[in-house]
């Protein structure tokens, strides 16, 4: 199975981008699985239900998030639709598992594409970050429920140190484990010894003529002033941002990561 994962989806120019490329994305590297993670989709902050169902009519499988999930609280009711159907786009939508229990949606979609059944998981690094439960311990508890071969796990944390240190954890026990969240893309990809692909930072797939994304002047304002500041989407310089992952469909083992940037 091949799988495309795109990183953090930064506004219209990041949206624009994916529907442009995607369909030949998928034709170029016969992708079988179509992941993104949306956090940033709406105007940069959040996701709301439209967005993401424009996204996932745009041929996404399953879409991840992470610390700005809750930006448009829309996106509450949006989980809630998803009670009772297993495979709803809603149900596609994940948010950090490692979250406060009792939160609405999920950060675990198990699921099947071409009669191979695989797993995303979603979980949120604590360094430098707000506060959650432990990932490697929760990863721990989830692998021992999951059944499918193909596991696949975006890790939306800062810290390098933190992301490599889970990629080593879990070498062996996911197929992939790809970060995201700084949304700068790192050159680090690599199928670790025990065949898990690993990547520390996807990167953005959005406007680069900014500060990971907001208007540069924004930004550099809040630096000089600190005072607080709106901030907006920028729009220059769009890049797509992503890896595919090849793996064994058996073994859910992984052959080959390969680094994705287009303009
Ligand atoms: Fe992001
Ligand atoms: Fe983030």
């Amino acid at each position: 199975m091949n799988i495309l994962f795109i990183g953090d989806i930064f506004g219209r120019p990041g949206r624009n981008i994916v529907k442009e490329k995607l369909p030949e994305l998928v034709r170029q590297h016969s992708v079988d699985l179509v992941l993104a993670n949306c956090e940033n989709a709406a105007a940069g902050f959040g996701i709301t239900p439209a967005l993401a169902e424009e996204l996932f009519d745009l041929g996404i499988d399953v879409m991840t998030t992470g610390n700005h999930v809750w930006d448009k609280r829309e996106i509450i009711e949006y989980f809630a639709m998803a009670d009772g159907n297993p495979h709803s786009p809603a149900r596609r939508l994940l948010r950090p598992a490692n979250f406060a229990p009792g939160l609405a949606g999920w950060g675990l979609y198990e699921g099947q594409k071409k009669g191979v059944p695989y797993a995303v998981v979603n979980l949120q690094g604590r360094v430098f970050m707000g506060s959650s439960d432990d990932p490697f311990r929760y990863m721990d508890r989830l692998l021992e429920s999951i059944k499918a071969k193909i596991i696949f796990l975006d890790f939306h944390a800062e810290a390098t140190s933190e992301k490599v240190a889970f990629g080593w954890y879990l070498d062996g026990r996911v197929t992939a484990i790809v970060g995201t969240h700084t949304h700068i893309p790192t050159a680090d990809e690599i199928v670790l010894p025990k065949g898990t692909a690993y990547i520390t930072d996807v990167g953005m797939t959005g406007p680069y003529e900014s500060v990971i994304g907001v208007k540069k002047e924004l930004v550099i304002d809040r630096f000089l002033s600190g005072m607080p500041a709106r901030f907006e989407a920028a729009s220059g310089d769009v890049r797509l941002c992503g890896v595919v992952i090849e793996c064994d469909d058996t073994t859910g083992r992984a052959t080959r990561i390969e680094r994705l940037m287009l303009r």
